[in-house]
């Protein structure tokens, strides 16, 4: 497998499209969770160059971190509690367009201005989160939504 990714500049949706089945073969024959989720993230940063791309994992009655890219960030978050832990309780996607004017919101890095949370589900139990912040307001919409679902998909937990 070559280990460099391509990086397409273009509309969002030509930029998922191209990453998209380059994570498929990141993934491919590799069944380490941690790999995996390390890979995932690191894919979605070089191509979108976000401010932070990571994975929350489900552990008891809490997220822990996981595998991520970017600034360093909270360690644990209760159930209910952010953007994040909101998303675990709803298990819904949650895009915020300005993160100060969401109650609640775990502000791990000053900088970090939009968010987008995608829960990511096994046999009907949130197992862990997605969780892309930007620095800019109003990043996130439904096409990153749509992709960023489908992506969680391609892991196994
Ligand atoms: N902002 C998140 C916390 C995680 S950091 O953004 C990486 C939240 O409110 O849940």
């Amino acid at each position: 497998m070559a280990e460099d990714l391509s990086i397409v500049i273009g509309s969002k949706e030509e930029q998922y499209l191209s990453i998209i089945p380059q994570i498929k073969g990141l993934l491919m024959g590799e069944d380490d969770l941690i790999a995996n989720l390390a890979n995932v993230a690191a894919a979605l940063k070089e191509q979108f160059n976000w401010l932070w791309v990571g994975f929350y994992i489900v552990k008891s009655d809490e997220l822990v971190l996981g595998p991520f890219q970017g600034p360093v960030a909270c360690t644990r978050i209760k159930k209910g509690r952010g953007v994040c832990g909101t998303s675990w309780q709803n298990a819904t996607t949650i895009i915020v367009d300005d993160v100060e004017k969401f109650p609640g919101h775990i502000a791990c890095s000053s900088s970090s201005k939009s968010e987008i949370v995608i829960p990511i589900i096994e046999n009907n139990t949130v197992v862990a989160v997605l969780d892309v912040d930007s620095s800019d307001l109003s990043s996130f919409d439904e096409i990153d939504q749509k992709y960023l679902e489908q992506i969680v998909q391609f892991l196994n937990f």
